[in-house]
């Protein structure tokens, strides 16, 4: 297994000269990046065709909950540019999510991931929310939900792999993000996990962010991740 091309680096950065100097610095050790809403809007769509032409994979991390008229607008362009992975989101219900995938159809290479439950969220954020139950229910229901809208696959905390894995099969692709290295700061994350728990419960792909951006040396980081999965 080329453990490269299941982590994905969020390039969370406020400058697409930040942006650019990481993946200098990772060079070819990393074939796929995620390009969220701030580095987006600080440096278009221009920068996330600079990537593709590189080579790289882009998961472009929309988070999309709009009519369906706008999201599937919004699945093409993002379809246009190039990129691998978008998402939407799983609370924005079936026909906003089979939008998506609709759109998504022009694009052979573009999966469409339904987000369920942001990793900080807790049960009381859900209840605040007028959702009741646990997070981990809601994760599974939305998850279905994705499914029957005809999603490719799910954004999944560390905690909640191996129940999705279980109850949808081996298909779905499950991004993970909120994983942190043993000895790191969990951060906001309020569901954390290792990089190496989350592939072994059944994530497809694992997204990290600061602990290899914010690193002195992010190759040196991007790497300890690499050898994590497999120790
Ligand atoms: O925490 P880290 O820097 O690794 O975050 C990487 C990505 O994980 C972020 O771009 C964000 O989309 C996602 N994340 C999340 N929930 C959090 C923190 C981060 O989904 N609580």
């Amino acid at each position: 297994m080329d453990t490269r091309n299941l982590i994905i680096v969020a390039l969370d950065c406020d400058t697409r000269a930040t942006a650019q100097r990481i993946v200098d610095q990772l060079g070819d050790e990393c074939r796929f990046y995620k390009v969220g809403l701030e580095l987006l809007t600080v440096a278009g769509p221009d920068f996330v065709e600079h990537l593709v032409a590189q080579g790289k994979e882009v998961f472009l991390d929309l988070k999309l909950f709009e009519i369906p008229n706008s999201v599937a607008g919004a699945v093409r362009a993002a379809g246009s540019l190039g990129v691998s992975m978008v998402t939407v989101h799983g609370m924005g219900g079936l026909g906003i999510m089979a939008a998506a995938v609709d759109a998504a159809r022009a694009f052979p290479g573009l999966r469409i991931l339904a987000l369920t439950v942001v990793t900080s969220m807790t049960d009381e954020d859900l209840t605040d929310i007028g959702i009741a139950g646990s997070t981990e229910e809601q994760v599974l229901r939305l998850a279905r939900l994705a499914g029957k809208a005809g999603c490719h696959g799910l954004i999944a905390s560390p905690r909640d792999v191996a129940a999705l894995r279980n109850a949808l099969g081996p298909h779905p692709l499950i991004v993970t993000p909120g994983v942190t290295l043993p000895g790191d700061s969990p951060a906001e994350h309020a569901r954390p996990g290792t990089p190496r728990a989350a592939v072994a419960a059944g994530a497809s792909h694992l997204v990290v962010g600061r602990t290899v951006t914010r690193a002195a040396d992010p190759a040196a980081a991007f790497r300890l991740v690499r050898s994590s999965l497999v120790q």
